[in-house]
């Protein structure tokens, strides 16, 4: 690790914080015997293949073999640093860390994002100050007053407003001791082009901040209060906001969300808590960007259908049909709401009512159907309309990642506009290379993981693998592998490293794998131990519910061994028989070939 956390302190972070909590604030998770499941975050999928096991303090997904403990976990879904992720879970369970041990740059390095929110928080605080105080909030207040945003709406998103003036928040600042390059980096204030110095980047706008699923302003969006541009100001990437990945009011929706088990996406800030307001909590904003799949599998986490509300004009349409592709490669099930026109869903709530806007979510179209529906409008049922019909629906259907609800959609866009149904498959699996879908990354198969080095004999290397499967998943046969000097047997010196390790730091007899977790460096390891702990077992030709005893552990190791005794003998009897023939070349061959294949197990 790039630096020393102790492992009392990485032990208490575990203690504290429990992987199931963690882990069921992003992924709705259902408890099944010991383990709970849900569908995976990682990857794209409809039916469940993400496992939690609290007793070993893993998580893996038997889709996609992402798997690890509970920092690993907060390291891919984050996005963070081993040492990043330690102080995440460290700050939200109160523990501190000693910093003494680490040097200045790895402090600076851990400590950037944490400065950067501190910095948000505070800065928060300026702009409600300034909203709820200050005597030059007059108009700021007003506006809002006319845009009909409750007192506790204003109090509960934590509203403010950026006063007009150059410098109010950089003399604030400067107040408050706070380095203008950290101020620079978060996005608050901006170099000045000529000379030296900085300007405020938000100026007489009021003010939202952005918080996330944890709790943290990560950044800000400021709206003018009268005609002129923009009209809306947002935050510009800092190492902390990332606008394709930020559902605004996510934090404040992420409990109804999981409640009402759905979750309506709206466009804008005043959207978001127009709805907030009339109730309807379970409601999130994209800002200014179209919806990623970032962003769907965010609220996967929360919700299982999304409702998304468009306004109803073309560009609401245009934006259905570009979000549906995301949508179907993420296995969500979307519906759309297309609001009368002229409404947003600001104005809509607000003139006719939180019911009127549910029972428009009742009656909603499943967003394929909508998009089929729109473009028999726009292009009519003629031949050439029926054309540009399949066209235009073709890549949307493509996109579905799951085969039976892509022969599905295609047979129900074949019968609502009466063509064939072959023809319009084909021209939908056209569609359906790489590239039309929307691909998720780090795609494995699992248990592949440890599978990497060299080129020795596969069959070795798989029962090498089986015999640290064993040791993970029955750690009483550790001693026998020990007493055995099975480990000076292995070829493979990655595969021999790991067992090190585990003979080092042994999982506990509940299994509890956390502490080996702490001392593997590689990703691909620690996912490796996650699967095993899960009882995945790849290709090592493990049944899951491998039980092992005392008798199967000592048949696999005799089994190891008996296969090094192999070779020797193998090389004998080849040998022998290239003297009888008098092959010198031959002998020569088997010999080298030997005494490669020895120093390989010998570990050289
Ligand atoms: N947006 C943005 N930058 C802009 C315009 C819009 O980031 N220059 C984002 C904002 O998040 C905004 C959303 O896109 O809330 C929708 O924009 P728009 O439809 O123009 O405005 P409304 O949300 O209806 O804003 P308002 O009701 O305040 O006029
Ligand atoms: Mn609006």
């Amino acid at each position: 690790m790039a630096f020393h956390i102790p492992d009392d302190k990485l032990a208490e972070i575990r203690r504290r914080a429990d992987i199931v909590d963690i882990i069921s604030e992003r992924v709705m998770l259902k408890k099944t015997g010991k383990e709970y499941s849900g569908l995976c975050p990682f990857h794209a999928e409809k039916t469940p293949s993400f496992s939690v096991n609290p007793d070993k303090q893993v998580f893996y997904c038997f889709g996609c073999g992402a798997g690890g403990d509970v920092f690993g976990f907060i390291m891919k879904s984050e996005g963070m640093r081993f040492e990043e992720a330690v102080v995440w879970l460290a700050r939200r369970y109160g523990i501190e860390l000693p910093t003494r041990k680490m040097t200045p740059a790895q402090k600076e390095m851990i400590s950037r994002k944490e400065r950067i929110f501190a910095l948000n928080r505070r800065v928060m605080g300026f702009y409600t100050d300034c909203l709820l105080k200050g005597t030059d909030a007059a108009a700021a207040r007003n506006y809002l007053k006319k845009r009909r945003i409750s007192k506790q709406i204003i109090e509960g998103f934590k509203l403010g407003f950026a006063p007009d003036s150059w410098d109010r928040l950089l003399r604030f600042l400067a107040r408050s001791k706070v380095n203008p390059d950290l101020a620079v980096e978060a996005g608050l204030v901006v170099p000045r082009k000529t000379g030296n110095g900085y300007y405020d980047r938000f100026r007489n706008r009021i003010i939202f901040p952005i918080i996330d699923a944890g709790g943290q302003v990560i950044g800000f969006g400021g709206r003018v209060m009268d005609d002129s541009k923009p009209k809306y100001l947002n935050s510009p990437e800092t190492p902390v906001y990332h606008k394709s990945k930020t559902l605004y009011g996510l934090d404040a929706a992420c409990r109804r969300c999981r409640e009402a088990g759905s979750v309506f996406i709206v466009e804008g800030y005043f959207d978001l808590l127009a709805l907030h307001q009339h109730g309807i909590e379970n409601s999130v904003a994209t800002l200014g960007t179209a919806l990623t799949n970032a962003h769907v599998r965010r609220i996967k986490g929360y919700a299982k259908k999304a409702y998304l509300v468009f306004d109803g004009d073309a560009a609401g349409i245009k934006a259905a049909m570009r979000c549906a592709p995301v949508f179907m490669a993420e296995s969500m099930s979307a519906s759309v709401i297309l609001l009368p026109r002229g409404y947003d869903p600001d104005s809509f709530v607000f003139e006719h009512g939180p019911e009127s806007f549910l029972s428009l979510a009742k009656d909603a179209d499943g967003i394929v159907e909508f998009l089929i529906e729109q473009a028999i409008e726009s292009h009519g049922s003629g031949i050439s309309g029926k054309m540009k019909v399949v066209s235009e629906i073709a890549p949307v259907i493509g996109a579905m990642t799951d085969g039976i609800a892509r022969t599905e959609y295609a047979r129900y866009l074949a019968d609502r506009i009466g063509a064939d149904p072959g023809a319009v498959l084909d021209k939908i699996l056209k569609n359906t290379g790489p590239g039309s879908v929307h691909t998720s990354s780090g795609l494995q198969r699992p248990g592949a993981s440890i599978n990497k080095s060299g080129t020795q004999d596969v069959g070795t290397r798989r029962i090498e693998r089986m015999i640290i499967a064993m040791m993970i998943q029955h750690p009483a046969s550790i001693k026998d592998v020990l007493s055995r000097d099975v480990l000076s047997k292995f070829t493979d010196a990655k595969l021999k490293e790991l067992a090190g390790k585990i003979i080092e730091f042994p999982p506990t007899d509940q299994g509890d794998v956390s502490l080996l977790m702490n001392h593997l460096e590689d990703e691909s390891d620690r996912q490796a131990v996650a699967s095993m702990a899960m009882g995945a077992m790849g290709d090592t030709g493990i049944k899951a519910d491998m039980r092992w005893n005392e008798r199967s552990c000592k048949g696999l190791i005799d089994q190891f061994l008996a296969g090094c005794t192999k070779i020797n003998n193998d090389f004998a009897s080849r040998i022998r028989e290239a003297e009888a023939n008098n092959d010198q070349e031959l002998i020569r061959q088997l010999l080298s070939e030997k005494q490669k294949q020895l120093s390989r197990r010998a570990g050289h």
